[in-house]
């Protein structure tokens, strides 16, 4: 078993990139067997294309919002100031678990020795794609229990939720898919897989733990959580754009992100994939921060309305044009 002598090696291995991102030995060899062109996976491995591609047929239960290319490109990084002793526990603790995150996997560009020279450390595709994987892979928790929370809760107080379970349970479908695009690109090997395992299992069991006791304080930590997401995206997209991720310049969106998030022709290439992911985040941010700014007991979501028999997502229907990165506040 090769062992890895620095931990910024953490993101280099597990995982192995399917597109032409490629520059090591063993990604090589697992191109032979994969292969991602021209935006339409090439794969003998019938197992992956049954995990990853069952549903593109069919009809989701949330159909994303149409995203214009302005939108898209408007989307900027915020903060919402933390303004209660509730608003700074939710920023204390994002803040750590970036800087663990940021640690592992040797995120932070910095300068290493290397044969007696300095050179700087850089994020490459597969460092990205990686980075990628495991948050969305965590990302895709907070929603779900959110939504399981208030759902349990609605049937044993035996009365309604205020709206607030198809916003959470969007969410977490919508975090899913990034996760599901971004394993188009990669497939995570056996120790990215057990630090997803250990991460849900922490993850899961601290947020409900969190979410019965303050769900005020846990969407404020979302709300800061796709802060901090959507700087990552606008990295990666910064890093693209100036040339950088050379093996990404060329690669189009896989079919199913095509087809989810409805990308035009001559918009379908990965930067633009990652401004509509980028563009996903700051709405979770937005959405998250508003939802704690209100009374988890008794107010009703804003982002949903009564129309008629059924319920409507009003940050479904009207896109990005509600977006201003500290969501909205509470009017008395
Ligand atoms: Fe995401
Ligand atoms: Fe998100």
């Amino acid at each position: 078993m090769k062992v890895h002598s620095s931990m910024s090696r953490l993101a280099l291995s597990p995982t192995r990139p399917l597109s032409p991102a490629v520059h090591s030995t063993s990604t090589l060899l697992y191109m032979r067997q994969t292969r991602y062109l021209n935006g339409k996976l090439d794969t003998p491995h019938a197992k992956r294309q049954h995990t990853t591609s069952t549903h593109i047929g069919q009809k989701s239960s949330w159909t994303h919002p149409i995203y214009s290319k302005d939108q898209i490109l408007a989307v900027r990084t915020a903060h919402r100031e933390a303004d209660t002793w509730q608003d700074k526990v939710a920023l204390g603790t994002v803040r750590v678990l970036r800087w663990g995150m940021d640690f592992v996997s040797g995120y932070r560009p910095r300068t290493v020795g290397r044969n007696g020279k300095s050179t700087t450390y850089i994020m490459t595709e597969e460092k990205w794609i990686t980075r990628f994987i495991f948050l969305e892979s965590v990302a895709g928790v907070p929603g779900m229990v959110a939504g399981m929370l208030r759902h349990l809760k609605s049937i044993r107080r035996m009365r309604r939720d205020n709206g607030w379970i198809e916003t959470l349970l969007e969410e977490a479908y919508n975090e899913r898919m990034h996760l599901l695009t971004f394993l188009k690109l990669a497939e995570p090997g056996p120790s990215m897989r057990f630090m997803v395992l250990g991460a849900q299992w922490v993850f899961f069991s601290g947020f409900s733990l969190a979410y019965l006791v303050s769900p005020q304080i846990c969407h404020r930590f979302v709300g800061y959580l796709e802060e901090e997401a959507v700087i990552t995206y606008s990295k990666a997209i910064r890093d693209l754009e100036n040339g950088h991720l050379p093996a990404w310049s060329s690669l189009q969106a896989p079919a199913m992100a095509v087809k989810y998030w409805q990308m035009p022709e001559g918009q379908r290439c990965m930067r633009s994939l990652l401004l509509y992911v980028r563009a996903d985040e700051a709405k979770h941010r937005d959405v998250n921060h508003a939802l704690g700014n209100l009374n988890q007991d008794t107010d009703r979501n804003p982002f949903a309305a009564r129309v008629g028999a059924q319920v409507e997502s009003v940050a479904r229907s009207a896109g990005l044009r509600q977006l201003h990165g500290e969501g909205n506040r509470k009017e008395n």
